[in-house]
């Protein structure tokens, strides 16, 4: 039932329709949990807010499978506007995009441009820009892009999904040539052609996936908030004497803030993902999907509004 309720909810996210009416409602149904705000301003007072309690951050402006060039366009000026504004602010932050939100679906060399430019921005703000993997259909074109842009930019990094069966090949390749990694399970619905279905598989990949970047010292982003998995990555930076400042964990804002806290207690650099903007229905979706439980919060939102 639960697997089924996450199939659904996977599908319901990609539609475009609900994502259009979505915007129009604001942020609603529950959706405040995991979004900061709306605006640069309500998203850089968060940032603060965590800093202050010792926790870095990466600001995600909402938005992806953007089909209007005009769209995209706002998207990408909307990225460099956060750039200025974090610096402005001089918070400890970067900056996560998805090139579907800067018209990978429209023109790749429109993206690229694009991408140039944020990373310009980013340069000019002493900042780096992580690219945020998508589903499996978009990774190779993701990879290009990246390799194209590490010819002038060495402030950007990307994201391996532990679910990809081709994840270990690639990070044995990006890892060589010092692109810094953040690790995931992954968040979309995928055949079984190209991930492993079956949670302890997509798990024993993670840990092979971290151990791999981390032996060539790579800087990895640890990014999960799976407490057997957290468990593993303290025991195994322990146990081969990996230097905490090649590695952080990473959590998703408004999940297991009482871990994240207690992580950076103990002296683990913690970044939080904090996604903010209108165009928060997919995430959102993405979000319910991998705790049916918290369809709890959308029906309690519904009451409320
Ligand atoms: P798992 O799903 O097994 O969850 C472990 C525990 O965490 C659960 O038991 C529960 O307690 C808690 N939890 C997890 N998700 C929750 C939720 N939605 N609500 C409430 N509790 C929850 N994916 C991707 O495909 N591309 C990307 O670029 C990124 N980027 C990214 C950045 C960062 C910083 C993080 C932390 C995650 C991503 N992801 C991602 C998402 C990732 O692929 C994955 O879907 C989620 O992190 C959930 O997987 P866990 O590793 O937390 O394990």
């Amino acid at each position: 039932m639960e697997e089924l309720m996450r199939q659904v909810l996977l599908s319901l996210s990609k539609n475009k329709n609900a994502n259009q009416l979505a915007k129009q409602f604001g942020l609603r149904f529950g959706a405040q949990r995991f979004v900061a705000g709306e605006t640069i301003a309500t998203a850089i007072a968060r940032v603060q807010q965590l800093n202050a309690s010792g926790m870095r951050v990466t600001l995600d402006h909402l938005g992806e499978f953007v089909l209007d060039k005009a769209e995209a366009e706002a998207s990408c000026d909307h990225c460099v506007e956060t750039l200025y504004a974090m610096d402005r602010a001089q918070v400890d932050a970067n900056l996560s995009i998805k090139l579907t939100q800067l018209g990978l679906d429209i023109d790749k060399e429109l993206c690229f441009e694009n991408v140039q430019r944020i990373l310009t921005a980013a340069k000019e703000v002493n900042r780096f820009v992580r690219i945020d993997m998508e589903d499996h259909t978009r990774c190779d074109v993701t990879l290009e892009l990246l390799h194209r842009v590490r010819e002038r930019f060495d402030n950007v990094g990307t994201v391996m999904q532990s679910y990809l069966y081709r994840a270990a090949d690639d990070v044995a390749h990006l890892a060589g040539l010092g692109i810094p990694l953040r690790i995931v399970k992954g968040a979309y619905k995928e055949p079984k052609e190209v991930a492993y279905p079956e949670k302890r598989d997509v798990d024993e990949n993670y840990k092979r996936l971290v151990s791999q970047s981390l032996r060539l010292g790579n800087r990895t982003a640890i990014a999960t908030h799976d407490d057997t998995l957290i468990e593993w990555a303290k025991r195994f930076v322990e146990q081969e004497g990996i230097s905490r400042d090649l590695f952080e964990f990473q959590m998703l804002y408004g999940i297991r803030t009482g871990l994240a806290q207690s992580l950076v207690t103990q002296g683990y650099g913690m970044r939080i993902y904090v996604p903010f903007g209108t165009d928060w229905y997919g995430y959102f979706m993405r979000r319910l999907a991998e705790r049916p439980a918290n369809v709890g919060f959308v029906l309690r939102g519904l009451v409320r509004s």
